[in-house]
């Protein structure tokens, strides 16, 4: 390095996404060579730094033979810092380009495994920690942060307190096929939270709304498009609630989702070529289905021969269940009322049918189903020791939850939203392992 690039790396940094506050001053780019192109006398460097892409223009003649030398021969991903003057240019992909006034190259790159050039999901999954470089996974997980803040802010203005719960659990919530375990001290096993559901239960109590935000895993052997063995997955809980308020919030929740992904992220949306008039017809009220309709609407599928075969009462939907449910609809929808057989043991009761559950599925358009679980918790005792010992759950460790039964036992319900599937859907991307930075999956934990 030249004394000059040295002072030039020191130099203080101008973000690209700041460029219209610069026009027509000297700023210092700091970033990667995201594509280089060259015609004769002028190299066409494009820079990216994690906040944009922007085009850079460096005339022979108006740079150092050096910097011209240094800059010529650069692969992708070469680290570099440019300085030069921003000018506004419309018909540039941002509308701004940079004429290179000196650059400081920090490590030329010649050998960047991901090339313009077609590759495999394998191969890409593999190179995970660089793929996130590539302007389709940057746009995804920029929706995912607005995924995020959005529920944040949502809860955080409705009276909502973060309150986590802990992810070492000594008991399943979610039932006992798809736990982790792990050892704990001194032999005593632990597993690794399905939901912090039962959790939430104990500080809704103590602050009347409540919400927990945090990894989950589940140790499910599915290969599908919408199962993560580790995902994260936001609940609220509220105290003196019923299944009716928990599918008024649901609506309104997922309806700012949207409306904070239209309004902030725009350019992502066109990057994923995301048709946003679908995330524009996200707006409460949803329709309500009850379970009972919602098998019906199947079974007219299997006589009109869009579905293959005839459902049965009383199973849970399948993927292509739910996908033909939503059909029918231009919005998300909300099933309710399922059968208890096939839900959790916490789940209260519908008084005239005990057999249903006050549960609720939010189902996605688009064939990305379930987003959304959640419903009405059981309030008795009695009932509840009853389920437990149905489900041979170990009594003794969930003494703690039965004592908000003992303790001032009230309705109460909740939901919990998986971000993944939530991202997927508002990207409108296939799979939901692009929806995270790092995904874990029954035959991926690497890198
Ligand atoms: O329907 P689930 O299993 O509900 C619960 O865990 C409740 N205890 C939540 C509550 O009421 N507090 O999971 C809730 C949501 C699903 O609708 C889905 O969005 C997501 O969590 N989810 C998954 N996401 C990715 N990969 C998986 N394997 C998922 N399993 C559930
Ligand atoms: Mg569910």
């Amino acid at each position: 390095m030249t004394t000059q690039s040295v002072a030039l790396a020191s130099e203080k940094q101008t973000y690209i996404n700041q460029l219209s506050e610069h026009v027509g001053s000297e700023v210092v780019l700091k970033g990667w060579l995201y594509n280089m192109r060259s015609s004769g006398k002028i190299l066409f460097p494009q820079l990216r730094d994690g906040t944009g892409v922007v085009q850079c223009v460096a005339l022979k003649n108006a740079i150092t033979p050096e910097v011209w030398e240094a800059l010529k021969g650069l692969g992708q991903e070469s680290a570099l810092v440019i300085k030069g003057s921003v000018r506004a240019d419309s018909r540039a992909p941002g509308g701004y380009e940079i004429d290179v006034v000196t650059a400081d190259v920090l490590q030329q790159v010649h050998d960047y495994p991901i090339t313009p050039k077609e590759h495999g999901t394998e191969f890409l999954m593999d190179h995970r920690h660089i793929w996130l470089r590539s302007r389709r996974q940057h746009a995804v997980l920029k929706v995912r942060h607005t995924v995020v803040q959005a529920v944040r802010n949502f809860l955080d203005n409705d009276g909502f307190t973060l309150a986590d719960s802990p992810i070492f659990t000594p008991a399943a919530c979610e039932g006992t096929t798809t736990l982790f375990e792990v050892d704990y001290f001194d032999g005593e096993k632990a597993y690794l939270t399905q939901s912090g559901q039962l959790y939430n239960e104990a500080t809704a109590a103590a602050f009347g709304k409540a919400y927990c935000f945090g990894p989950t895993f589940r140790a499910e052997k599915s290969k599908t498009r919408r199962h993560l063995t580790e995902f994260w997955m936001v609940e609220p809980e509220m105290a003196f609630a019923s299944l009716d308020d928990v599918m008024t919030l649901s609506e309104r929740f997922l309806s700012y989702i949207a409306s904070r992904v239209l309004e902030d992220r725009q350019e992502e949306l066109k990057v994923l070529e995301r048709d946003t008039a679908k995330l524009e017809g996200i707006v409460a009220p949803f329709p309500r289905v009850h379970y009972d309709d919602a098998v019906k609407m199947l079974h007219e599928g299997s006589e009109k021969g869009e579905m293959e075969t005839k459902f049965e009462w009383g199973g849970d939907f399948g993927a292509p269940d739910e996908t033909y449910i939503s059909s029918q609809f231009d919005k998300p929808v909300m099933v309710h009322h399922y059968p208890a057989a096939i839900k959790a043991f916490y789940m209260a009761r519908d008084a005239e049918r005990p057999e249903l559950a006050l549960g609720v599925d939010v189902l996605a358009p688009e064939g990305y189903g379930e987003v959304i679980g959640g419903g009405e918790r059981a309030t008795s005792l009695e009932f509840l020791k009853e389920q437990i010992a149905l489900h041979e759950l170990p009594e003794e460790a969930f003494q703690w939850y039965l004592d908000l039964r003992r303790y001032g036992s009230v309705p109460h319900a909740g939901f919990g939203m998986g971000i993944e599937r939530c991202t997927a859907w508002m990207c409108g991307i296939e799979h939901i392992r692009e929806t995270i930075p790092f995904p874990r999956m029954l035959y991926r934990i690497r890198p």
